[in-house]
Protein backbone atom coordinates (compact mmCIF):
# COMPACT_ATOMS: atom_id res chain seq x y z
CA UNK A 1 0.00 0.00 0.00
CA UNK A 2 1.27 3.52 -0.55
CA UNK A 3 2.51 5.62 2.11
CA UNK A 4 -0.66 8.02 1.87
CA UNK A 5 -3.04 4.98 2.34
CA UNK A 6 -0.73 3.11 4.81
CA UNK A 7 -4.25 2.44 6.93
CA UNK A 8 -5.95 0.52 4.32
CA UNK A 9 -4.42 -2.99 5.10
CA UNK A 10 -3.02 -2.13 8.00
CA UNK A 11 -2.62 -4.36 11.17
CA UNK A 12 -3.66 -2.08 14.40
CA UNK A 13 -3.23 -3.10 18.05
CA UNK A 14 -5.48 -1.51 20.55
CA UNK A 15 -3.51 -0.43 23.38
CA UNK A 16 -5.84 -0.70 26.42
CA UNK A 17 -2.65 1.81 27.85
CA UNK A 18 -4.43 0.91 31.56
CA UNK A 19 -3.54 -2.74 31.39
CA UNK A 20 -1.04 -2.94 29.02
CA UNK A 21 2.41 -2.65 30.85
CA UNK A 22 3.23 -0.45 34.32
CA UNK A 23 6.38 0.80 34.18
CA UNK A 24 6.62 3.06 37.10
CA UNK A 25 4.80 0.18 39.73
CA UNK A 26 1.98 1.65 40.70
CA UNK A 27 -0.36 -0.73 39.19
CA UNK A 28 -1.49 0.95 36.20
CA UNK A 29 -0.50 0.91 32.87
CA UNK A 30 1.38 3.51 31.55
CA UNK A 31 2.89 5.06 28.58
CA UNK A 32 6.41 3.98 29.66
CA UNK A 33 4.94 0.49 29.65
CA UNK A 34 4.05 0.88 25.97
CA UNK A 35 7.55 1.77 24.97
CA UNK A 36 9.22 -1.04 27.21
CA UNK A 37 7.54 -3.49 25.07
CA UNK A 38 7.96 -1.82 22.02
CA UNK A 39 9.83 -5.59 20.82
CA UNK A 40 6.48 -7.71 21.49
CA UNK A 41 4.60 -5.65 18.72
CA UNK A 42 7.43 -5.30 16.29
CA UNK A 43 7.57 -8.96 16.33
CA UNK A 44 3.93 -9.57 15.86
CA UNK A 45 4.03 -7.43 13.12
CA UNK A 46 2.29 -4.45 13.67
CA UNK A 47 1.64 -1.51 11.33
CA UNK A 48 -0.19 1.01 14.33
CA UNK A 49 -1.54 1.33 17.44
CA UNK A 50 -4.51 2.26 18.51
CA UNK A 51 -4.02 3.94 22.09
CA UNK A 52 -7.70 4.36 24.12
CA UNK A 53 -8.09 7.63 25.63
CA UNK A 54 -5.16 8.26 28.11
CA UNK A 55 -5.67 11.99 28.44
CA UNK A 56 -6.41 13.76 32.19
CA UNK A 57 -9.50 12.18 33.08
CA UNK A 58 -11.04 11.31 36.74
CA UNK A 59 -11.66 7.63 35.26
CA UNK A 60 -15.19 7.29 36.04
CA UNK A 61 -15.10 5.46 32.63
CA UNK A 62 -11.45 5.15 32.31
CA UNK A 63 -10.51 7.68 30.40
CA UNK A 64 -13.80 8.03 27.91
CA UNK A 65 -14.31 10.72 30.62
CA UNK A 66 -12.48 13.53 29.42
CA UNK A 67 -11.02 16.65 31.97
CA UNK A 68 -8.06 17.93 29.97
CA UNK A 69 -8.24 16.88 25.93
CA UNK A 70 -4.58 18.70 25.88
CA UNK A 71 -2.84 16.91 28.56
CA UNK A 72 -1.76 12.80 29.75
CA UNK A 73 -3.16 12.29 33.12
CA UNK A 74 -0.21 11.64 35.06
CA UNK A 75 -0.90 7.78 35.71
CA UNK A 76 0.32 7.17 32.43
CA UNK A 77 2.74 9.78 31.66
CA UNK A 78 2.72 13.55 30.06
CA UNK A 79 2.83 14.72 26.66
CA UNK A 80 6.90 14.31 26.48
CA UNK A 81 6.22 10.63 26.95
CA UNK A 82 3.36 10.70 24.70
CA UNK A 83 6.10 12.07 21.75
CA UNK A 84 9.04 9.56 23.04
CA UNK A 85 6.59 6.56 22.70
CA UNK A 86 5.38 8.37 18.82
CA UNK A 87 9.42 8.24 18.03
CA UNK A 88 10.31 5.24 19.37
CA UNK A 89 7.57 3.30 17.32
CA UNK A 90 7.78 5.37 14.40
CA UNK A 91 11.55 4.39 14.08
CA UNK A 92 10.57 0.91 14.06
CA UNK A 93 7.85 1.26 11.71
CA UNK A 94 4.96 1.75 13.89
CA UNK A 95 2.41 4.76 13.90
CA UNK A 96 0.32 5.98 16.48
CA UNK A 97 -3.14 6.62 16.89
CA UNK A 98 -5.02 8.15 19.45
CA UNK A 99 -8.90 8.49 20.50
CA UNK A 100 -11.01 11.11 20.50
CA UNK A 101 -13.75 11.03 22.72
CA UNK A 102 -16.02 14.40 21.63
CA UNK A 103 -19.60 13.37 22.45
CA UNK A 104 -18.94 14.08 25.51
CA UNK A 105 -16.19 15.23 28.42
CA UNK A 106 -16.08 14.92 31.83
CA UNK A 107 -17.69 16.71 34.23
CA UNK A 108 -14.19 18.14 35.99
CA UNK A 109 -13.86 19.42 32.44
CA UNK A 110 -13.56 23.62 32.92
CA UNK A 111 -16.11 24.56 30.34
CA UNK A 112 -18.24 22.27 32.71
CA UNK A 113 -17.56 23.57 35.81
CA UNK A 114 -17.79 27.07 34.07
CA UNK A 115 -21.28 26.14 33.05
CA UNK A 116 -22.45 24.55 36.78
CA UNK A 117 -21.80 27.77 37.92
CA UNK A 118 -23.25 29.93 35.18
CA UNK A 119 -27.17 30.80 34.51
CA UNK A 120 -29.23 29.00 32.56
CA UNK A 121 -29.04 30.35 29.00
CA UNK A 122 -25.48 31.66 29.47
CA UNK A 123 -22.63 30.78 27.34
CA UNK A 124 -20.82 28.04 29.00
CA UNK A 125 -23.76 26.41 29.72
CA UNK A 126 -24.64 26.66 25.99
CA UNK A 127 -21.32 24.37 25.11
CA UNK A 128 -23.48 21.67 26.62
CA UNK A 129 -27.25 19.93 26.71
CA UNK A 130 -29.04 21.83 29.42
CA UNK A 131 -32.25 21.99 29.49
CA UNK A 132 -35.38 23.27 31.94
CA UNK A 133 -37.44 19.91 33.79
CA UNK A 134 -40.99 19.12 33.21
CA UNK A 135 -43.77 18.85 35.75
CA UNK A 136 -45.05 21.55 38.26
CA UNK A 137 -41.30 22.57 39.25
CA UNK A 138 -39.23 21.12 36.68
CA UNK A 139 -38.56 18.10 38.54
CA UNK A 140 -39.12 15.55 36.12
CA UNK A 141 -36.41 14.93 33.63
CA UNK A 142 -36.36 17.24 30.19
CA UNK A 143 -37.53 13.97 27.84
CA UNK A 144 -37.44 10.16 28.40
CA UNK A 145 -33.98 9.28 26.59
CA UNK A 146 -32.36 6.55 28.28
CA UNK A 147 -28.59 6.32 29.15
CA UNK A 148 -26.39 3.72 27.23
CA UNK A 149 -25.43 2.40 30.69
CA UNK A 150 -28.63 2.50 31.92
CA UNK A 151 -30.95 5.13 33.51
CA UNK A 152 -32.18 7.96 32.24
CA UNK A 153 -29.66 10.29 30.16
CA UNK A 154 -30.73 13.31 32.61
CA UNK A 155 -29.11 14.65 35.87
CA UNK A 156 -30.50 17.42 37.49
CA UNK A 157 -27.51 20.21 38.91
CA UNK A 158 -27.92 21.95 41.97
CA UNK A 159 -27.44 25.92 41.74
CA UNK A 160 -25.48 27.85 43.68
CA UNK A 161 -28.12 28.51 46.33
CA UNK A 162 -29.02 25.36 47.06
CA UNK A 163 -31.95 24.64 44.56
CA UNK A 164 -32.57 22.15 42.29
CA UNK A 165 -31.77 23.19 38.74
CA UNK A 166 -31.78 22.53 34.97
CA UNK A 167 -30.71 19.15 33.82
CA UNK A 168 -27.87 18.07 31.76
CA UNK A 169 -27.75 15.49 28.34
CA UNK A 170 -25.39 12.53 29.59
CA UNK A 171 -25.82 9.41 26.84
CA UNK A 172 -23.23 7.58 29.29
CA UNK A 173 -22.63 8.04 32.62
CA UNK A 174 -24.10 11.12 34.34
CA UNK A 175 -19.78 11.81 34.92
CA UNK A 176 -19.93 12.19 30.42
CA UNK A 177 -21.47 15.34 29.84
CA UNK A 178 -22.66 15.50 26.02
CA UNK A 179 -21.21 19.17 24.36
CA UNK A 180 -23.71 20.58 21.85
CA UNK A 181 -22.20 20.15 18.62
CA UNK A 182 -25.04 22.27 17.41
CA UNK A 183 -22.81 24.89 19.09
CA UNK A 184 -20.05 26.35 16.85
CA UNK A 185 -17.81 27.37 19.68
CA UNK A 186 -17.39 23.21 20.58
CA UNK A 187 -16.43 22.92 16.91
CA UNK A 188 -13.73 25.31 16.67
CA UNK A 189 -12.52 23.67 20.11
CA UNK A 190 -12.33 20.31 19.01
CA UNK A 191 -10.59 21.50 15.21
CA UNK A 192 -7.62 22.77 17.70
CA UNK A 193 -7.36 20.18 20.17
CA UNK A 194 -7.18 17.43 16.74
CA UNK A 195 -3.90 20.24 15.60
CA UNK A 196 -2.25 19.83 18.88
CA UNK A 197 -2.15 16.20 18.46
CA UNK A 198 -1.52 16.30 15.04
CA UNK A 199 1.94 18.63 15.37
CA UNK A 200 2.92 16.07 18.27
CA UNK A 201 3.59 12.98 15.75
CA UNK A 202 -0.22 11.51 16.07
CA UNK A 203 -1.14 9.60 12.78
CA UNK A 204 -4.83 9.61 13.21
CA UNK A 205 -7.57 9.02 15.61
CA UNK A 206 -10.16 6.38 16.70
CA UNK A 207 -13.42 8.69 16.88
CA UNK A 208 -15.56 7.37 19.95
CA UNK A 209 -19.13 7.57 19.64
CA UNK A 210 -18.79 9.15 16.05
CA UNK A 211 -22.92 8.58 15.24
CA UNK A 212 -24.13 10.30 18.26
CA UNK A 213 -22.56 13.83 18.37
CA UNK A 214 -25.50 15.30 17.64
CA UNK A 215 -28.44 15.19 18.86
CA UNK A 216 -32.46 15.21 17.14
CA UNK A 217 -33.18 18.85 17.04
CA UNK A 218 -35.57 19.72 20.28
CA UNK A 219 -35.08 16.75 21.74
CA UNK A 220 -38.04 15.01 21.34
CA UNK A 221 -38.89 12.20 22.95
CA UNK A 222 -38.50 8.59 22.40
CA UNK A 223 -41.51 6.18 21.50
CA UNK A 224 -40.10 3.22 22.05
CA UNK A 225 -39.15 4.08 25.30
CA UNK A 226 -42.36 2.48 26.87
CA UNK A 227 -42.78 -0.48 25.10
CA UNK A 228 -39.86 -1.51 27.69
CA UNK A 229 -37.73 -3.14 24.97
CA UNK A 230 -35.19 -0.66 24.95
CA UNK A 231 -33.44 -1.00 21.10
CA UNK A 232 -32.63 1.84 19.34
CA UNK A 233 -33.38 5.81 20.29
CA UNK A 234 -33.29 7.36 16.84
CA UNK A 235 -33.22 10.86 18.40
CA UNK A 236 -29.69 10.34 19.75
CA UNK A 237 -27.93 9.04 16.62
CA UNK A 238 -27.20 9.01 12.97
CA UNK A 239 -28.27 12.81 12.68
CA UNK A 240 -27.45 13.98 9.33
CA UNK A 241 -25.93 17.07 10.92
CA UNK A 242 -23.48 14.64 12.25
CA UNK A 243 -21.43 14.28 8.76
CA UNK A 244 -20.48 18.19 8.34
CA UNK A 245 -18.17 18.02 11.60
CA UNK A 246 -16.44 15.15 9.60
CA UNK A 247 -15.77 17.06 6.85
CA UNK A 248 -14.24 19.71 9.02
CA UNK A 249 -12.08 16.96 10.73
CA UNK A 250 -10.85 15.49 7.47
CA UNK A 251 -9.76 19.03 6.39
CA UNK A 252 -8.06 19.62 9.98
CA UNK A 253 -6.29 16.29 8.97
CA UNK A 254 -5.13 16.85 5.57
CA UNK A 255 -3.55 20.39 6.14
CA UNK A 256 -1.73 18.76 9.21
CA UNK A 257 0.80 17.37 6.38
CA UNK A 258 1.73 14.59 4.48
CA UNK A 259 0.26 11.36 4.50
CA UNK A 260 -2.88 13.35 6.18
CA UNK A 261 -3.85 12.10 9.31
CA UNK A 262 -6.47 9.06 9.43
CA UNK A 263 -9.78 9.33 11.29
CA UNK A 264 -11.33 5.84 11.72
CA UNK A 265 -15.46 6.00 13.69
CA UNK A 266 -16.72 4.05 16.05
CA UNK A 267 -20.31 3.54 14.59
CA UNK A 268 -22.80 1.25 16.28
CA UNK A 269 -25.55 1.55 13.92
CA UNK A 270 -28.78 -0.58 13.28
CA UNK A 271 -27.97 -1.48 9.37
CA UNK A 272 -24.87 -1.69 7.30
CA UNK A 273 -26.37 0.76 5.40
CA UNK A 274 -26.19 3.30 7.56
CA UNK A 275 -22.23 3.56 7.53
CA UNK A 276 -21.92 4.53 4.03
CA UNK A 277 -22.43 7.74 4.74
CA UNK A 278 -20.10 8.36 7.09
CA UNK A 279 -17.22 6.69 4.40
CA UNK A 280 -17.95 9.63 1.72
CA UNK A 281 -14.59 10.83 0.46
CA UNK A 282 -14.73 13.97 2.47
CA UNK A 283 -15.62 12.01 5.83
CA UNK A 284 -14.00 9.24 7.62
CA UNK A 285 -11.13 6.73 6.19
CA UNK A 286 -12.86 3.92 7.93
CA UNK A 287 -15.74 2.41 10.01
CA UNK A 288 -15.11 -0.54 12.22
CA UNK A 289 -17.18 -3.26 11.14
CA UNK A 290 -19.04 -4.63 14.43
CA UNK A 291 -21.19 -6.93 12.34
CA UNK A 292 -18.37 -9.98 12.49
CA UNK A 293 -17.99 -9.10 16.39
CA UNK A 294 -21.75 -9.63 16.78
CA UNK A 295 -21.99 -12.77 14.54
CA UNK A 296 -22.40 -16.38 16.43
CA UNK A 297 -19.85 -18.90 15.27
CA UNK A 298 -21.66 -19.93 12.08
CA UNK A 299 -20.47 -20.64 8.24
CA UNK A 300 -23.38 -18.93 6.87
CA UNK A 301 -23.48 -15.82 9.19
CA UNK A 302 -19.88 -15.23 9.04
CA UNK A 303 -19.94 -15.26 5.70
CA UNK A 304 -23.06 -13.18 5.10
CA UNK A 305 -21.67 -10.38 7.30
CA UNK A 306 -18.12 -10.50 5.56
CA UNK A 307 -20.52 -9.94 2.06
CA UNK A 308 -22.12 -7.03 3.74
CA UNK A 309 -18.94 -5.35 4.94
CA UNK A 310 -17.40 -5.78 1.22
CA UNK A 311 -20.58 -4.87 -0.16
CA UNK A 312 -21.06 -1.46 1.59
CA UNK A 313 -17.82 -0.08 1.48
CA UNK A 314 -16.15 -1.60 -1.88
CA UNK A 315 -12.39 -1.84 -2.43
CA UNK A 316 -12.28 2.07 -2.16
CA UNK A 317 -12.58 2.06 1.62
CA UNK A 318 -12.44 -1.77 3.19
CA UNK A 319 -13.63 -2.17 6.40
CA UNK A 320 -11.56 -2.39 9.38
CA UNK A 321 -12.52 -5.34 10.90
CA UNK A 322 -13.01 -5.85 14.30
CA UNK A 323 -13.11 -9.17 16.78
CA UNK A 324 -12.69 -7.72 20.08
CA UNK A 325 -12.15 -4.52 21.95
CA UNK A 326 -12.34 -3.40 24.98
CA UNK A 327 -16.26 -3.31 25.47
CA UNK A 328 -16.72 -6.70 24.85
CA UNK A 329 -16.16 -10.28 26.21
CA UNK A 330 -13.06 -11.57 24.73
CA UNK A 331 -13.51 -14.01 21.45
CA UNK A 332 -12.20 -16.67 23.29
CA UNK A 333 -15.40 -16.78 25.81
CA UNK A 334 -17.71 -15.58 23.40
CA UNK A 335 -16.96 -18.45 21.02
CA UNK A 336 -16.41 -20.71 24.08
CA UNK A 337 -19.81 -20.58 25.30
CA UNK A 338 -23.52 -21.70 23.16
CA UNK A 339 -23.85 -19.97 20.67
CA UNK A 340 -27.29 -17.81 20.08
CA UNK A 341 -28.57 -17.95 16.61
CA UNK A 342 -31.13 -15.35 16.68
CA UNK A 343 -30.74 -12.07 14.89
CA UNK A 344 -27.74 -9.82 16.80
CA UNK A 345 -29.01 -6.50 16.83
CA UNK A 346 -25.59 -4.60 15.32
CA UNK A 347 -26.36 -1.12 17.29
CA UNK A 348 -26.43 -2.55 20.93
CA UNK A 349 -23.00 -2.64 22.34
CA UNK A 350 -23.42 -3.72 25.84
CA UNK A 351 -24.71 -7.18 24.40
CA UNK A 352 -21.56 -8.36 23.58
CA UNK A 353 -21.08 -8.17 26.80
CA UNK A 354 -23.56 -10.01 28.55
CA UNK A 355 -23.10 -13.19 30.65
CA UNK A 356 -24.00 -16.19 28.64
CA UNK A 357 -23.50 -19.03 30.75
CA UNK A 358 -20.82 -21.52 31.23
CA UNK A 359 -17.77 -21.33 29.05
CA UNK A 360 -16.04 -24.54 27.07
CA UNK A 361 -12.44 -22.88 26.70
CA UNK A 362 -10.67 -25.75 24.91
CA UNK A 363 -13.66 -24.87 21.97
CA UNK A 364 -13.55 -21.25 22.53
CA UNK A 365 -9.46 -21.51 22.09
CA UNK A 366 -9.36 -23.50 18.87
CA UNK A 367 -12.52 -21.08 17.80
CA UNK A 368 -10.87 -18.20 18.08
CA UNK A 369 -7.70 -18.77 16.77
CA UNK A 370 -9.72 -20.52 13.54
CA UNK A 371 -11.83 -17.12 13.85
CA UNK A 372 -8.03 -14.70 14.00
CA UNK A 373 -7.06 -16.80 10.45
CA UNK A 374 -10.57 -15.59 8.98
CA UNK A 375 -10.05 -12.02 9.88
CA UNK A 376 -6.39 -11.63 9.16
CA UNK A 377 -7.55 -13.08 5.62
CA UNK A 378 -9.49 -10.39 4.74
CA UNK A 379 -8.69 -7.11 2.78
CA UNK A 380 -9.10 -3.84 4.81
CA UNK A 381 -7.28 -2.84 8.29
CA UNK A 382 -7.31 -5.54 11.06
CA UNK A 383 -7.80 -4.49 14.60
CA UNK A 384 -6.53 -6.78 17.31
CA UNK A 385 -7.35 -6.33 21.19
CA UNK A 386 -4.50 -6.51 23.32
CA UNK A 387 -4.28 -9.91 24.88
CA UNK A 388 -6.47 -11.78 21.96
CA UNK A 389 -2.63 -12.67 20.84
CA UNK A 390 -2.31 -14.41 23.67
CA UNK A 391 -5.56 -16.44 23.88
CA UNK A 392 -6.55 -14.60 27.02
CA UNK A 393 -10.53 -15.85 27.81
CA UNK A 394 -12.52 -12.86 29.61
CA UNK A 395 -12.33 -13.11 33.27
CA UNK A 396 -15.81 -13.42 34.41
CA UNK A 397 -14.76 -14.40 38.16
CA UNK A 398 -13.67 -11.28 39.41
CA UNK A 399 -15.00 -10.05 42.68
CA UNK A 400 -18.18 -7.76 42.90
CA UNK A 401 -16.09 -5.65 45.33
CA UNK A 402 -13.18 -5.35 42.53
CA UNK A 403 -15.64 -3.87 39.48
CA UNK A 404 -15.49 -0.70 38.12
CA UNK A 405 -17.47 -0.29 34.92
CA UNK A 406 -20.23 2.01 35.20
CA UNK A 407 -22.55 -0.63 33.20
CA UNK A 408 -21.91 -3.04 36.53
CA UNK A 409 -22.33 -0.10 38.61
CA UNK A 410 -25.43 1.28 36.85
CA UNK A 411 -27.13 -1.98 36.22
CA UNK A 412 -27.14 -2.73 39.80
CA UNK A 413 -24.93 -5.95 38.48
CA UNK A 414 -27.91 -6.85 36.04
CA UNK A 415 -25.17 -6.20 33.24
CA UNK A 416 -21.56 -7.71 33.83
CA UNK A 417 -20.05 -4.95 31.97
CA UNK A 418 -16.83 -4.42 30.73
CA UNK A 419 -14.14 -5.31 33.29
CA UNK A 420 -13.03 -8.96 32.69
CA UNK A 421 -11.85 -7.52 29.18
CA UNK A 422 -9.39 -5.32 31.20
CA UNK A 423 -7.65 -7.05 33.01
CA UNK A 424 -4.10 -6.22 32.90
CA UNK A 425 -2.16 -8.60 30.91
CA UNK A 426 0.53 -11.27 31.76
CA UNK A 427 3.65 -11.05 30.68
CA UNK A 428 5.90 -13.21 32.48
CA UNK A 429 4.86 -16.53 34.49
CA UNK A 430 5.81 -15.37 37.79
CA UNK A 431 3.16 -13.63 39.70
CA UNK A 432 5.09 -11.29 41.33
CA UNK A 433 4.46 -7.76 40.48
CA UNK A 434 1.43 -9.43 39.03
CA UNK A 435 2.51 -11.82 36.01
CA UNK A 436 5.23 -9.17 34.73
CA UNK A 437 2.67 -6.40 34.17
CA UNK A 438 4.10 -4.55 37.12
CA UNK A 439 8.15 -4.54 38.32
CA UNK A 440 8.25 -6.85 41.41
CA UNK A 441 7.23 -5.37 44.49
CA UNK A 442 4.63 -3.27 42.76
CA UNK A 443 1.16 -1.78 44.02
CA UNK A 444 -1.67 -4.01 43.17
CA UNK A 445 -2.72 -3.81 40.01
CA UNK A 446 -6.04 -1.98 39.24
CA UNK A 447 -8.24 -4.66 38.79
CA UNK A 448 -7.07 -7.83 40.32
CA UNK A 449 -5.15 -10.86 37.71
CA UNK A 450 -6.77 -14.77 38.08
CA UNK A 451 -3.94 -17.06 39.07
CA UNK A 452 -4.44 -18.83 35.72
CA UNK A 453 -3.42 -16.40 33.80
CA UNK A 454 -0.15 -17.35 34.02
CA UNK A 455 -1.12 -20.28 31.60
CA UNK A 456 -1.19 -17.11 29.02
CA UNK A 457 1.60 -15.18 30.12
CA UNK A 458 3.53 -13.82 26.71
CA UNK A 459 7.12 -15.30 27.93
CA UNK A 460 5.39 -18.60 27.85
CA UNK A 461 4.33 -18.46 24.36
CA UNK A 462 6.86 -16.32 22.89
CA UNK A 463 9.29 -19.61 21.56
CA UNK A 464 6.45 -21.96 21.13
CA UNK A 465 5.19 -21.96 17.48
CA UNK A 466 1.66 -23.52 18.20
CA UNK A 467 1.07 -21.21 20.88
CA UNK A 468 -1.04 -18.65 20.55
CA UNK A 469 1.17 -16.20 19.90
CA UNK A 470 3.02 -17.75 17.43
CA UNK A 471 0.17 -18.51 15.65
CA UNK A 472 -0.68 -14.75 15.30
CA UNK A 473 3.06 -13.61 14.53
CA UNK A 474 2.62 -16.19 11.84
CA UNK A 475 -0.42 -15.33 10.38
CA UNK A 476 0.80 -11.64 10.63
CA UNK A 477 3.78 -11.75 8.62
CA UNK A 478 2.09 -14.15 6.38
CA UNK A 479 -0.66 -11.46 6.06
CA UNK A 480 2.24 -8.87 5.09
CA UNK A 481 4.20 -11.53 2.41
CA UNK A 482 1.31 -12.87 1.03
CA UNK A 483 -1.50 -10.49 0.96
CA UNK A 484 -0.36 -6.99 0.74
CA UNK A 485 -1.38 -5.87 -2.43
CA UNK A 486 -2.96 -9.16 -2.78
CA UNK A 487 -6.93 -7.68 -4.06
CA UNK A 488 -9.98 -8.23 -3.36
CA UNK A 489 -11.14 -11.66 -1.60
CA UNK A 490 -13.67 -14.05 -3.45
CA UNK A 491 -16.05 -16.36 -1.45
CA UNK A 492 -15.91 -19.81 -2.82
CA UNK A 493 -19.07 -22.09 -3.10
CA UNK A 494 -18.25 -25.43 -1.63
CA UNK A 495 -20.62 -28.34 -1.22
CA UNK A 496 -19.73 -28.23 2.45
CA UNK A 497 -22.33 -25.74 3.62
CA UNK A 498 -20.17 -25.48 7.36
CA UNK A 499 -16.80 -24.81 5.50
CA UNK A 500 -16.16 -21.19 4.58
CA UNK A 501 -13.72 -20.82 1.56
CA UNK A 502 -11.96 -17.79 0.39
CA UNK A 503 -9.36 -16.81 -1.91
CA UNK A 504 -7.25 -13.62 -2.70
CA UNK A 505 -4.98 -14.63 -5.74
CA UNK A 506 -3.64 -18.28 -5.36
CA UNK A 507 -3.87 -17.67 -1.54
CA UNK A 508 -6.97 -19.66 -0.07
CA UNK A 509 -8.12 -19.73 3.72
CA UNK A 510 -10.48 -22.60 4.36
CA UNK A 511 -12.49 -22.23 7.62
CA UNK A 512 -14.74 -25.21 8.87
CA UNK A 513 -17.18 -24.35 11.49
CA UNK A 514 -18.54 -27.90 12.10
CA UNK A 515 -17.54 -29.96 15.06
CA UNK A 516 -16.20 -32.82 13.12
CA UNK A 517 -13.60 -32.55 10.45
CA UNK A 518 -14.32 -32.02 7.00
CA UNK A 519 -12.61 -33.10 3.48
CA UNK A 520 -11.81 -30.76 0.95
CA UNK A 521 -10.38 -31.45 -2.56
CA UNK A 522 -9.79 -29.90 -5.66
CA UNK A 523 -6.58 -27.33 -4.69
CA UNK A 524 -3.90 -29.73 -6.06
CA UNK A 525 -0.68 -30.51 -4.40
CA UNK A 526 -0.71 -27.07 -2.86
CA UNK A 527 1.41 -25.46 -0.08
CA UNK A 528 0.38 -25.51 3.13
CA UNK A 529 1.17 -22.42 4.65
CA UNK A 530 -0.71 -22.12 8.44
CA UNK A 531 -3.16 -24.09 10.34
CA UNK A 532 -4.77 -23.15 13.39
CA UNK A 533 -5.73 -26.43 15.14
CA UNK A 534 -3.00 -28.44 17.04
CA UNK A 535 -3.23 -31.39 15.68
CA UNK A 536 -2.93 -30.21 12.33
CA UNK A 537 0.35 -30.17 12.80
CA UNK A 538 0.85 -33.99 14.56
CA UNK A 539 0.33 -37.73 13.16
CA UNK A 540 -3.54 -37.68 12.73
CA UNK A 541 -3.11 -35.43 9.75
CA UNK A 542 -0.31 -36.54 8.10
CA UNK A 543 -1.02 -34.67 4.55
CA UNK A 544 -1.34 -30.94 6.71
CA UNK A 545 1.80 -32.06 8.04
CA UNK A 546 3.36 -28.67 9.43
CA UNK A 547 3.47 -25.37 7.19
CA UNK A 548 4.81 -24.98 4.12
CA UNK A 549 4.79 -28.72 3.63
CA UNK A 550 2.64 -29.78 0.10
CA UNK A 551 -0.91 -30.84 0.63
CA UNK A 552 -2.68 -33.74 -0.73
CA UNK A 553 -5.24 -33.02 -3.38
CA UNK A 554 -7.69 -33.92 0.17
CA UNK A 555 -7.43 -31.07 2.32
CA UNK A 556 -8.58 -32.73 6.14
CA UNK A 557 -9.71 -29.44 7.98
CA UNK A 558 -10.31 -30.47 11.53
CA UNK A 559 -13.30 -29.28 13.19
CA UNK A 560 -13.94 -25.29 14.42
CA UNK A 561 -10.26 -25.22 12.57
CA UNK A 562 -8.76 -22.88 9.76
CA UNK A 563 -5.83 -23.17 7.25
CA UNK A 564 -3.96 -20.78 4.49
CA UNK A 565 -2.65 -22.37 2.03
CA UNK A 566 -0.96 -21.81 -1.55
CA UNK A 567 -3.71 -23.25 -4.34
CA UNK A 568 -1.71 -25.60 -7.08
CA UNK A 569 -5.12 -25.66 -8.87
CA UNK A 570 -7.21 -22.58 -9.37
CA UNK A 571 -10.19 -22.18 -12.37
CA UNK A 572 -9.37 -22.32 -15.22
CA UNK A 573 -7.68 -18.60 -16.53
CA UNK A 574 -10.25 -15.91 -17.28
CA UNK A 575 -13.31 -18.36 -15.92
CA UNK A 576 -13.03 -17.68 -11.93
CA UNK A 577 -16.16 -17.16 -9.79
CA UNK A 578 -17.44 -13.59 -9.50
CA UNK A 579 -16.03 -11.92 -6.57
CA UNK A 580 -18.59 -13.22 -3.49
CA UNK A 581 -19.95 -15.63 -5.58
CA UNK A 582 -23.24 -15.89 -4.19
CA UNK A 583 -25.52 -19.64 -4.38
CA UNK A 584 -25.67 -21.18 -7.94
CA UNK A 585 -22.90 -19.48 -9.29
CA UNK A 586 -20.57 -22.58 -10.33
CA UNK A 587 -18.62 -24.61 -7.46
CA UNK A 588 -14.92 -24.40 -8.70
CA UNK A 589 -13.43 -26.53 -5.59
CA UNK A 590 -15.30 -29.80 -4.82
CA UNK A 591 -15.63 -30.84 -1.63
CA UNK A 592 -15.41 -34.80 -1.48
CA UNK A 593 -16.79 -36.15 1.59
CA UNK A 594 -18.31 -34.65 4.73
CA UNK A 595 -17.83 -37.06 7.36
C1 LIG B 1 -17.37 4.05 23.35
C2 LIG B 1 -16.20 3.44 24.03
C3 LIG B 1 -16.62 2.96 25.40
C4 LIG B 1 -17.09 4.16 26.18
C5 LIG B 1 -18.20 4.90 25.44
C6 LIG B 1 -18.45 6.24 26.04
O1 LIG B 1 -18.37 3.15 23.06
O2 LIG B 1 -15.65 2.42 23.25
O3 LIG B 1 -15.58 2.33 26.08
O4 LIG B 1 -17.56 3.75 27.43
O5 LIG B 1 -17.87 5.12 24.10
O6 LIG B 1 -17.39 7.11 25.77
MG1 LIG C 1 2.01 2.82 36.08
Amino acid sequence: MSEEQWWHDAVVYQVYVRSFRDADGDGIGDLAGIRAELDHLVALGVDALWLNPCYVSPQRDHGYDIADYRAIDPAYGDVGELEALVQAAGKRGIRVVMDMVANHCSTEHAWFREALAAEPGSRERARFLFRDGRGAHGELPPNNWQSVFGGPAWTRVTDADGRPGQWYLHSFDPGQPDFDWRNPEVAAEFDAVLEFWFARGVAGFRIDVAHGMVKADGLPDWPGADTGEGGHNAAMWDQPEVHAIYRRWRAVGRSAGDPERYLVGEIWVPSAGALRAYLRDDELHQAFSFDLLVQPWDAGRQRAAIERALDLVGERTPPAWTLSNHDVHRTVTRYGQAQDLGDPDPSDMIAAARRRGPVDLALGIRRARAAAALQLFLPGAVYLYQGEELGLPEVLGLPDDARQDPIWVRSGGAELGRDGCRVPLPWRTDPAGAHGFSPAGAARSWLPQPAWFADFAAERQRDDPESTLGLYRRLVALRHEMLDGAGPVEILDLAAPDVLALRRGDVVCLVNFAAASREVAGFGAGRLLAATAPESSGAEAPEISGPETSVADVLVVPADSAVWLVAARLPAGGDLPTTRAREGSSTPFAEVAAQ
